[in-house]
């Protein structure tokens, strides 16, 4: 499935813990659920450091990954205590968010601060609840580096997207020239 379903866009998501604690992991079980209020969805499986985090405070932000930043993604997957916050761990500088507490990544193509609508587990056809969250949150302020915006629009080629493919290591980038436009 993780390879019929590919590849994936990533969310980098940074929560901070009622005490205080921040916390950073990327989530591939991600995408965009609403345009207008702009809502979005990711799924954790099995209750993780950020699910916990956002049922505590209602708050996260999404940072977007570019193809040059995936070793430092990777390196915030490891599986840490809730006391690591993997922005230190990584080295990764922070970018102040307006509304909500946590940061965003600092050279991220895109900041997406959140609010969560909804934490839900999961059940299945037979009704059995699985260890498996979503989160639907709802967009409050959007963050975009200069360097993906030309003449006022933002370009996702400059973001140039790192997205999650099939099997253990596997990751896509979008080759150039990789887009065309389609008339609806
Ligand atoms: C590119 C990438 C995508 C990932 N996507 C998911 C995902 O969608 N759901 C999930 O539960 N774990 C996913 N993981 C694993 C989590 O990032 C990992 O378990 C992490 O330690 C969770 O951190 P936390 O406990 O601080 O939330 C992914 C890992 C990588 C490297």
């Amino acid at each position: 499935m993780k390879a019929i379903i590919a590849p994936r866009p990533i969310a980098w998501v940074s929560t901070v813990s009622n005490a205080g604690i921040g916390n950073l992991a990327p989530y591939s079980f991600f995408n965009m659920v609403n345009d207008r209020p702009p809502m979005l969805m990711f799924s954790s499986i099995g209750r993780k450091d950020t699910v916990n985090n956002i049922a505590e405070t209602g708050e996260f932000s999404i940072s977007t990954a570019s193809r040059s930043q995936v070793d430092v993604l990777n390196c915030t997957s490891q599986n840490f205590e809730p006391t690591v916050d993997e922005f230190d761990l990584a080295g990764l500088a922070r970018k102040a968010a307006s509304l909500i507490r946590p940061a965003g990544v600092a050279g991220s193509p895109a900041i997406l601060e959140c609010r969560s609508v909804e934490v839900r587990q999961l059940t299945t056809l037979a009704g059995q609840l699985i260890d498996t969250w979503m989160v639907i949150g709802e967009v409050l302020a959007v963050h975009l580096s200069q360097d993906c915006i030309v003449d006022g629009v933002y370009r996702t080629e400059l973001a140039n997207p790192v997205l999650r493919a099939g099997y253990a290591g596997d990751y896509w980038e979008i080759a150039d020239p990789g887009k065309f436009v389609l008339d609806r």
